[in-house]
């Protein structure tokens, strides 16, 4: 891992319900004072209980995220969660083209785009998903797959906007699977996306986070998050465990302490 920022982020997905909830903030809300320095550690619940971990993690390291957003501020839009509206309550970030919501709800690269916008317009961190499926890969078509969701969602912004956004590469086979990508295919996929940053310059490069995601665990996350362009996870299942996401939050303080020797 290099010098620039590691986190450790939770996608709880559709789980948990008030009580658990709850429980789980607590949890990570106690450890958070030994949170080792460098850090950054993200939660990111269903939205009916943002709230309450927005007011649980005030003090306390933990950054609370989003899952989704709308991409309009307001409106006749049903059901929908604006990014104002998360401001309004002290959300930080939100996850965005995840491939969950690419498969189940039909996201397009360009729409993710429009929510990526909202949350930037509002001073909100997008974490931007991308990844490949199983037949991408086994064609080959890996890099260019990513390559077309990066310039697709992302080809609209600024480099200061760029420089605000945190990217995480989840190869769809990888999720909920048990499959992890070896060390060697995150990293060559992670340079990948460092190099299509570079391409808008060094500092968009040198700036972005890019975290890992897909059946990552305290079991794989220590060769994940030692690789330089490896700047930490996007965890899933583990994240539900207190235990498991401690253990990953130290994983990564580690990765990072070992790339400043
Ligand atoms: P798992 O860690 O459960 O594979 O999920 C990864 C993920 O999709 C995080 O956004």
């Amino acid at each position: 891992m290099n010098h620039m920022r590691t986190i450790v982020a939770g996608n709880w997905k559709m789980n948990t319900d008030l009580a658990s909830a709850e429980a789980l903030v607590e949890g990570l809300v106690k450890e958070a004072a030994a949170f080792p320095e460098g850090v950054e550690v993200v939660i990111a619940p269903p939205f009916p209980f943002l709230e309450m971990a927005v007011k649980r993690c005030t003090g306390a390291r933990i950054i609370v995220a989003a899952q989704n957003c709308h991409h309009h501020e307001k409106g006749a839009y049903t059901g929908e969660v604006s990014a104002v509206m998360l401001k309004s309550i002290g959300v930080k970030a939100c996850i965005v083209g995840h491939s969950e919501r690419r498969q189940y709800s039909g996201e397009s690269d360009k729409l993710i785009g429009e929510k990526a916008a909202a949350l930037l317009a509002q001073g909100l961190t997008p974490i931007f998903c991308c990844g490949e499926q199983k037949e991408e890969r086994e064609g080959g078509h890996h890099f260019d797959v990513v390559t077309e969701q990066m310039k697709g969602a992302l080809g609209r912004f600024s480099n200061p906007e760029l420089e605000r956004i945190v990217i995480a590469y989840e190869p769809v086979w990888a999720i909920g699977t048990g499959l992890t990508a070896s060390k060697e295919q995150a990293q060559e996929m992670h340079a990948h996306i460092r190099a299509l940053l570079h391409t808008h310059g060094a500092s968009v490069a040198e700036r972005v986070p890019i975290l890992y995601g897909g059946s990552c665990n305290p079991g794989n996350a220590e060769g994940l998050f030692a690789q330089a362009d490896v700047n930490g996870g996007l965890i899933g299942g583990a994240s539900l465990v207190v235990e498991q996401f401690l253990e990953l939050v130290r994983i990564a303080g580690a990765a990072q302490v070992g790339s400043r020797q």
